[in-house]
């Protein structure tokens, strides 16, 4: 059986301990190197990670990488994506089990390199809105009434100008659905793909992407605190009231970087296209002043 990444071709086989990884066919010698130099940094952190013999989640141990020919080869991992259709639909205890398995994940990962120092994170780090603020200054007027527009103009400069402090942390990068396997015969909770494995946000890192699209990152962050203890965590972090705040602002980023999508999709949008998308911005416009309250 082969499989493929963004940028890894993988051969298996259902009997075998093993999986074959190469940089996907037609890729230039500088970037074989590339992809070569992060599965090395890959490696070293599931090593790391393997250590520590955390069984609440489980990582494919490398076996070898052959540098002359850009060959990795790992233990294979049994399990399906875990997508947030099927998370959801699991039981509680389930469930309850999985956040415990990245709350053991993530604390595990911020030990193996811990990055010590505290850091001020701006809201407008992630906010890539260029788009929907053009719109805002321009054609939003030919469909929105005026109060919706100085609410929007309002609202992007709030969001943009928030910051809070929190910490730089060593992160898998590119935890989602088709990087996280879950093997419902062994019920154990597996982690592949550490090719983008880099420094994180903390909040970031729990706030967006997987955990967001889970719905977990409260219970994610209780779980967080009970491991790792909060003497060593930024207020902004552990006090729930501060951490409620931030949530708001993050959640209201993403409902921004909806719209923004929308706003781009207008452009090239049929009558019937356009109806639909301007309904979008409407609900997102709906979901910020729910943030606002
Ligand atoms: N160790 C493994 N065991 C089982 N399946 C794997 C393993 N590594 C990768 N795969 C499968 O191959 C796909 C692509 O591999 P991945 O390492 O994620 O490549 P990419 O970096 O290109 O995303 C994965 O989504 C998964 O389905
Ligand atoms: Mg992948």
């Amino acid at each position: 059986m082969i499989k493929h990444g963004r940028e890894t071709l993988v051969k298996m086989t259902d009997a075998g301990k093993y999986v074959v990884k190469e940089p996907l066919p037609g890729r230039g010698i500088a970037q074989k190197r590339e992809w070569l130099t992060r599965q090395h940094v890959a490696a070293d952190t599931i090593q790391q990670l393997s250590n520590i013999g955390n069984d609440a989640y489980g990582v494919p141990c490398v076996k070898s990488i052959d540098d002359a020919n850009f060959r990795v080869i790992e233990e294979r991992v049994d399990g399906v994506p875990l997508s947030p259709l099927l998370f959801r639909r699991m039981d509680s205890i389930t469930r309850g089990r999985i956040i415990d398995a990245l709350a053991a994940f993530y604390a595990d990962m911020h030990t193996i390199n811990p990055i010590p120092n505290r850091i001020e994170y701006k809201m407008d780090y992630e906010l890539d809105v260029g788009a929907l603020t053009d719109f805002v200054d321009t054609d939003m007027k030919k469909i929105f009434p005026a109060g919706d527009i100085k609410f929007m103009e309002k609202t992007i400069d709030r969001v943009s100008d928030k910051s809070y402090e929190t910490r730089l942390v060593w992160s898998h990068g590119d935890l989602f659905e088709e990087n996280v396997l879950y093997d419902f015969k062994t019920k154990k909770f597996n982690v592949i793909d550490f090719t983008e494995v880099g420094t994180a946000f903390l909040h970031y890192d729990m706030m967006t992407a997987y955990p967001y699209d889970l719905g977990i990152v409260d219970e994610l962050r209780r779980r967080y605190i009970a491991r790792r203890g909060a003497k060593n965590l930024p207020a902004d972090f552990t006090d729930d009231a501060r951490w409620a705040r931030i949530k708001k602002f993050h959640d209201a980023a993403v409902a921004l970087q909806n719209m923004n999508s929308y706003v781009y999709d207008l452009e090239n949008a049929d009558n019937v296209a356009r109806k639909k998308l301007v309904a979008h911005i409407r609900q997102q416009i709906q979901k910020l002043k729910q943030y606002e309250k």
